[in-house]
C-alpha cells in the first residue's frame, strides 16, 4: 500500500517516487494549486496538486475534506525557500502528486477540528466521546507511548531483580481499600456477587504465603469513589510484594526502581536519597499527609499565643480540643487584597469549601498590624512579638489563620496554601521532582460519623515496635500504635503506598476486631486469609504505585485522563460506548435481578 512514512523522508528522497497513506490534515487552495497536509502516524508531508496533474485528480483533490483517508503517489521535491516549514522534519519537502486514491471519505461532520490542536477549547466530554479523533491529534498518542515506556522500564527492572509477574483474579471478593466496590452479579450462584478488586492486596499476600518471594503485576484496580483529576474508577497499579523484608529495604529498593524510571524515561538522574518525613510532621507542618515541598508557607500552631485573647472562635477552638494554625504569605499585603480573604472572596471560598467556617487574617505592617477589631483590641505587643517569632512574619507579610477542629483547620489551610502557591506562582520551576517518603502513619483513624476506628491504610498493615503478646490485652496500645506503612509523595501527589503486613493470624484477628468486625464477620469476610496466615506465612510487605498518576507527573499533565486511552468522564461514565447502560430484561432475569426504582 505505501512504501514510505512521512517522518522517514529527507533530502536524499528528492526526485524519488514514493507512495504514502494517511489522513487529510488540512487543505489550502492557492491560486490554482492545491496544498494538502498529509498526516500519518509518524508526521506530516505537504502534498502539492498542480493543474497539470489532470482534471480528474485535481477535482478529486479539490473535494477532499479533512480527515479523509487517502493514498497518494508522486515525486518528492524540495519546497520553494519561502514555504519551508522549519517546525517539521519533512518541512523542506513536498510531494508532487501524480496519483490520488480516496480510501475512505469522511461522512457527516467532525465534532471538532482535528488538525487544530486546540485542547483547551474542545470540551473534554467531546474529546472523550470521540477519543479516536482526539488520539489522532498526536499528544495523547505521545502520552501513551511514554506510559508504555514507563511500564516497560519497570518490568525490565523488576525482572532483572528476580521478580515474577503474576496475574490475580478480577472476579473476586471485596478487599477493603477504603472505597466502594464495583459488584458483578453471579448467574450460577444466584444472589451472589463478585467484587472487582480495589487492589490485588490479599492475593499478593497469598502469593507470598505460597512462597513466590518477589511478585509484581501491572494490575487493573476498581474503586467506586468520587472522581478528581487524579482519580479514575478504573486505574492501574504497579503492584509489588516481597518476602522476608524490612520497611527500610522495601523503601530503598523502590526508590531505586523510581530512579531507574526517571533515568530511562526522562534521562534524569535523581542522585540524592528521597527525604523522609513522619506522618505527624507532615500533618503538623503542612496539614496533609502528602505535602508539596516545592514551596514554603508552612503551617504554624499559634494556639498558645491566640487561644486566650478573648476572640470567641479562637477560645472555642482551644476549649474543644481543636487548634489555631496559620500560614504566612510573604509580601501578601501587596499581593492579596482583603476582598479575596473575606466572605465572597476566592481564597475565603477555598477555605470554606474545605470545611472551615472562615479565615482570619493579620497583616503585618511597619511597627503595627492590621486585622479585625476583636483580634486587634486584644493583642498586646508581647503577643504580637511572639506571633511574629513563630511565624517569621515581617513587614508586608500576610498571616492567614484557621481555628476549629484540628483536622478541618489542617485541611483548609492545606488547600489555601496550595491555592495561593499556584496563584502567586511560588512553585520553583527548577524544583521539579520533590519526592518525599511519608512514614509512621497511625494504624487507625476515627470515623466520627460512625464513632468507630478505621484502618488508615488498610487493616493488613503491621503495627510498629509493638510487643504483640502484651498488646493483645491492651486494646489501647494497639489502637494508638503506629503502622509500618509508607507513602511516596511527589510534588504534593500520592504516587504510591505500602506497608509491612501482618503475618500472624492472631494479631490480624485483633486488628479486625479493633476496626469493629465481629468474630462471625471476620470468618465470613477474611476466613481464608486467617487460615492462610495460620499455615506458615512468612514476614512480607510491599507497595503499589499509581501508574496513571506516575505518567501524569512525568508528562506534566494536569489530569490522569490525559494518560489513559479511554478514560471515564468526571461522572464515571464511558461516553464513547455509553456505559453504564441498561441491559435486557432477559439478562436481568437470568441473574435474578429486578430493577425496582428506575428513574
Ligand atoms: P493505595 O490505596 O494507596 O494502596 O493505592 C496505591 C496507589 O494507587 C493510586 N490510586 C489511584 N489512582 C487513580 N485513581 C484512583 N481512584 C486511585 N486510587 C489509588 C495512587 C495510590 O498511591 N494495596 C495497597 C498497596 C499496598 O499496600 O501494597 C493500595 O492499593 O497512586
Amino acid at each position: 500500500m505505501r512504501n514510505k512514512i512521512c517522518e522517514e523522508l529527507n533530502n536524499s528522497d528528492i526526485g524519488k517516487s514514493v507512495d504514502l497513506c494517511g489522513w487529510v490534515d488540512r487543505r489550502r487552495d492557492h491560486g490554482g494549486v492545491i496544498f494538502i497536509d498529509l498526516r500519518d502516524h509518524s508526521g506530516f508531508l505537504q502534498l502539492t496538486f498542480n493543474p497539470e496533474v489532470g482534471e480528474s485528480i485535481f477535482k478529486k483533490a479539490e473535494s477532499l475534506r479533512n480527515e479523509t483517508v487517502i493514498f497518494v503517489s508522486g515525486i518528492i521535491q524540495k519546497r520553494p525557500i519561502e514555504s519551508i516549514n522549519r517546525n517539521l522534519n519533512s518541512g523542506e519537502l513536498e510531494l508532487h502528486v501524480k496519483k490520488l486514491q480516496i480510501i475512505n471519505q469522511i461522512k457527516g461532520n467532525l465534532p471538532f477540528p482535528v488538525s487544530i490542536h486546540d485542547y483547551e477549547n474542545t470540551r473534554e466530554d467531546l474529546r472523550i466521546k470521540y477519543r479516536y479523533l482526539d488520539l489522532r491529534r498526536g499528544r495523547l498518542i505521545n502520552n501513551l507511548k511514554i506510559r508504555h515506556k514507563i511500564i516497560k522500564t519497570a518490568r525490565k527492572f523488576l525482572d532483572c531483580n528476580g521478580f515474577t509477574e503474576v496475574e490475580t483474579p478480577l472476579l473476586t471478593k471485596s478487599t477493603p481499600e477504603g472505597a466502594r466496590d464495583f459488584l458483578v452479579p453471579s448467574r450460577l450462584a444466584k444472589g451472589g456477587f463478585f467484587a472487582l478488586p480495589q487492589s490485588p492486596q490479599l492475593f499478593k499476600q497469598l502469593l507470598m504465603i505460597g512462597g513466590l518471594n518477589n511478585y509484581y503485576q501491572i494490575a487493573k484496580c476498581f474503586r467506586d469513589e468520587d472522581l478528581r483529576a487524579d482519580r479514575q474508577p478504573e486505574f492501574t497499579q504497579l503492584d509489588i510484594e516481597m518476602s522476608f523484608i524490612t520497611e527500610e529495604q522495601i523503601i530503598d529498593f523502590n526508590e531505586s526502581l523510581i530512579k531507574n524510571i526517571w533515568k530511562e524515561v526522562l534521562g534524569i538522574t535523581l542522585d540524592a536519597n528521597f527525604p523522609k518525613m513522619t506522618w505527624k510532621e507532615a500533618m503538623d507542618n503542612y496539614g496533609t499527609d502528602r505535602p508539596d515541598t516545592r514551596y514554603e508557607m508552612l503551617l504554624k500552631n499559634v494556639g498558645d499565643i491566640l487561644g486566650n485573647i478573648g476572640f470567641n472562635i479562637f477560645t472555642k477552638a482551644i476549649e474543644n480540643g481543636g487548634a489555631i494554625k496559620c500560614i504566612t504569605v510573604k509580601d501578601g499585603n501587596s499581593k492579596i487584597s482583603n476582598v479575596r480573604i473575606k466572605p465572597g472572596g476566592d481564597i475565603f471560598q477555598v477555605a470554606q469549601d474545605a470545611g472551615a467556617g472562615g479565615l482570619a487574617y493579620i497583616r503585618v505592617k511597619e511597627n503595627d498590624i492590621e486585622t479585625i477589631g476583636v483580634i486587634k483590641n486584644n493583642l498586646n505587643n508581647s503577643l504580637i512579638q511572639k506571633l511574629l517569632d513563630v511565624t517569621s512574619a515581617e513587614n508586608g507579610d500576610l498571616i492567614l489563620l484557621g481555628a476549629g477542629q484540628t483536622d478541618i483547620v489542617n485541611q483548609s489551610l492545606d488547600r489555601v496554601r496550595q491555592y495561593i502557591a499556584k496563584d502567586l506562582k511560588l512553585i520553583n520551576k527548577n524544583d521539579k521532582w520533590n519526592f518525599l517518603w511519608i512514614t509512621d502513619f497511625p494504624m487507625f483513624e476515627k470515623n466520627e460519623d460512625e464513632n468507630r476506628l478505621e484502618a488508615l491504610h488498610h487493616p493488613f498493615c503491621s503495627p510498629k515496635n509493638i510487643n504483640f503478646d502484651e498488646s493483645i490485652n491492651s486494646k489501647n496500645l494497639l489502637e494508638k500504635s503506629i503502622a509500618q506503612a509508607y507513602d511516596l509523595v511527589l510534588n504534593g501527589l500520592e504516587l504510591g503506598g505500602g506497608s509491612i503486613r501482618i503475618h500472624d493470624s492472631i494479631l490480624q484477628k485483633e486488628i479486625f476486631k479493633t476496626v469493629g468486625l465481629t468474630e462471625e464477620e471476620i470468618q465470613e469476610k477474611f476466613g481464608f486469609l486467617i487460615e492462610a496466615l495460620e499455615m506458615g506465612a512468612p514476614p512480607h510487605g510491599g507497595i503499589a504505585f499509581g501508574i496513571d498518576r506516575l505518567t501524569m507527573l512525568i508528562l506534566g499533565e494536569e489530569s490522569i485522563r490525559e494518560t489513559i486511552a479511554f478514560p471515564k468522564n468526571q461522572q464515571s461514565k464511558c461516553l464513547l460506548t455509553d456505559a453504564p447502560s441498561n441491559v435486557s430484561d432477559s439478562q436481568l432475569k437470568e441473574l435474578d435481578i429486578e430493577i425496582t426504582n428506575e428513574e
